[in-house]
């Protein structure tokens, strides 16, 4: 069997590098030819948690990586706030290529469209089949609506768990760009539910980590009788 830390976390990095091939060949979207880069996910690819975002944006487009710009700072510093390190953990997007809009020669960001969203799903798929998360934390309305459905609502459905893909536990919290984007009151009564969802996910980590190692645990002692049984029948 692999092991964590070994051959498996190689063998998930190089099936990460396939899957960056192939989404940097494609173009089945406008914005596979506007963009800069593609930006797929980074991280540890043995990770129990993976944050799924909208999209990327100017600076993620010029970096080719998810989550360095002001979002991306503040993304960080929650994922701090609970004790996991930015790179401890899995960090991709609904859509792999900037989705913009061109005004006066100048280029904005937009939401994804329910088409780019579509075309990109494979490769979410397939960095969820390869880094297997147990915890999924989606950030902001797009990306709960790409895992609940397109009736999914924010304000009513953040913080709570449901089953996600592949029998991980998922959870919507609010975009930090939209915790940067309100002001007095707002953002701290923001901040207070992002904070109650930052430690739901904390704990759902904690219990899964306690039942690997009673599970570890089990085995060893399995293995250990087994041991004993052969040397009894010596
Ligand atoms: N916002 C996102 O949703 N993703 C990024 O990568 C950056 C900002």
């Amino acid at each position: 069997m692999m092991s964590d830390s070994g051959e498996l976390r190689t063998k998930r990095a190089a099936d990460l590098a396939l899957l960056r091939a192939d989404v940097e060949a494609c173009r089945r979207c406008a914005i596979g030819y506007t963009r800069t880069n593609a930006v797929c996910g980074v991280g540890d690819p043995c990770s129990p948690l993976m944050v799924v975002g909208e999209g990327p944006g100017e600076r993620e487009d010029l970096q080719a990586e998810p989550f360095v710009g002001r979002a991306g700072e503040l993304l960080t510093k929650m994922l701090g706030a609970i004790g996991l390190a930015r790179h401890d953990v899995f960090i991709t997007n609904t859509i792999k290529s900037r989705a913009i809009q061109e005004e006066n020669g100048k280029r904005y960001n937009r939401a994804p469209s329910p088409l780019e969203m579509e075309n990109c799903r494979e490769y979410l798929n397939r960095e969820l089949a390869i880094v297997a998360p147990q915890v999924i934390l989606a950030l902001g309305s797009p990306a709960g609506k790409s895992f609940l459905g397109r009736a999914f609502s924010i304000t009513r459905q953040r913080g709570i768990w449901y089953a996600g893909p592949n029998g991980a536990a998922l959870m919507v919290t609010f975009h930090p760009a939209y915790i940067l984007r309100q002001t007095g009151g707002n953002m701290t009564a923001v901040k207070r539910l992002v904070w109650a969802d930052l430690l739901a996910v904390r704990q759902k980590l904690d219990e899964i980590a306690r039942t690997r190692a009673a599970e570890a645990d089990a085995l060893g002692v399995q293995a250990a009788g087994y041991e004993a049984l052969e040397l009894d029948l010596r």
